[in-house]
């Protein structure tokens, strides 16, 4: 190949990949938030984890849980990052039950950082029938299960409005614009002011979507600070080698005689 042929395939590939991704983005009508993750050294914002969580545990916790997280996951680095103390603090304020006992008796304690995350019912078939036959789905990896990930969760949790006047709804179904069918069988967990956040920031129903969505999405992705972080090295790494190769490859062809 020579020189054009490979400037012409490098051109056509990055408009192919660049052509796919704008088509790919355009098909979802999610809401679009600047989230601070995304992109090639994105990071989590710390305050907004720490509240996220208040929010996750002062609402969303008694019906949803997120069995894969242990209290102390809530201060390791690139997540919420909340002192040992806290999180000592956190763990023991649930009452976990353990056992068996040397009578053989299950008994509760207060948790511990290694515990976790309490699940709010006895088992999945219990948290149908309190939810009216619908499941309310663990939160440990739902941003990666979901296509849309952050975008879809906080439209979900925006999403509420009055339905259009012939939409029929059944008692306990609420209309969503952004559910499948508009239908959703959970009335709108936030309202304004509805918890008080511990650093002082408003708590509307738009700063509680969004704290909410940052903590699950670091729960589906506990490492992408460490990942994006890699990245930004190895990019750097390719620039420095494709330049030194380049340079030595024009020093070496510089010996031979061109044919013409
Ligand atoms: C009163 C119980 C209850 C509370 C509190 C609650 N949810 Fe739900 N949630 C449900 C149920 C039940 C479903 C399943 C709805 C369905 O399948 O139609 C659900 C579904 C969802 C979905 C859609 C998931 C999917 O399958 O695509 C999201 C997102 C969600 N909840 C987020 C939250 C967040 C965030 C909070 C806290 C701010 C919260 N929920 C609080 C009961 C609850």
């Amino acid at each position: 190949m020579n020189q054009n042929k490979i400037l012409k395939f490098t051109v056509i590939s990055f408009l192919v990949f660049f052509f796919c991704g704008k088509v790919y983005s355009a098909s979802t009508d999610l809401l679009k938030v600047d989230w601070s993750f995304t992109g090639l050294t994105g990071k989590f914002d710390r305050s907004s984890l720490q509240r996220g969580y208040q929010v996750y545990k002062e609402v969303c916790s008694s019906c949803h849980s997120m069995k894969y997280l242990s209290y102390r996951n809530l201060g390791q680095k690139g997540g919420p990052e909340f002192s040992l103390e806290e999180v000592k603090a956190i763990a023991a304020s649930y009452e976990i039950e353990d056992g068996p006992n040397s009578e053989g008796e299950m008994f509760t304690r207060p948790g511990r950082p290694s515990d976790h995350f309490k699940n709010p019912y006895p088992n999945d078939n219990a948290s149908i029938a309190a939810n009216g036959g619908a499941y309310p789905p663990d939160m440990s990896v739902l941003v990666k299960a979901r296509p849309g990930g952050a975008n879809y969760i906080y439209s979900v949790l925006m999403g509420y409005e009055e339905k259009p006047a012939d939409f029929a709804l059944e008692e306990g179904v609420y209309y969503n614009k952004y559910m499948d069918g508009n239908k959703i069988k959970m009335m709108s967990p936030l309202s304004n002011d509805l918890i008080e956040y511990s650093d002082g920031t408003n708590a509307s129903v738009d700063q509680m979507a969004k704290d909410v969505t940052t903590f699950l999405t670091w729960a589906s992705e506990p490492h992408l600070e460490a990942r994006h972080k890699t990245g930004t090295k190895v990019m750097i790494y390719l620039i420095l080698l494709a330049t030194l190769v380049y340079f030595s490859m024009k020093k070496l062809w510089s010996r031979v005689d061109s044919e013409k």
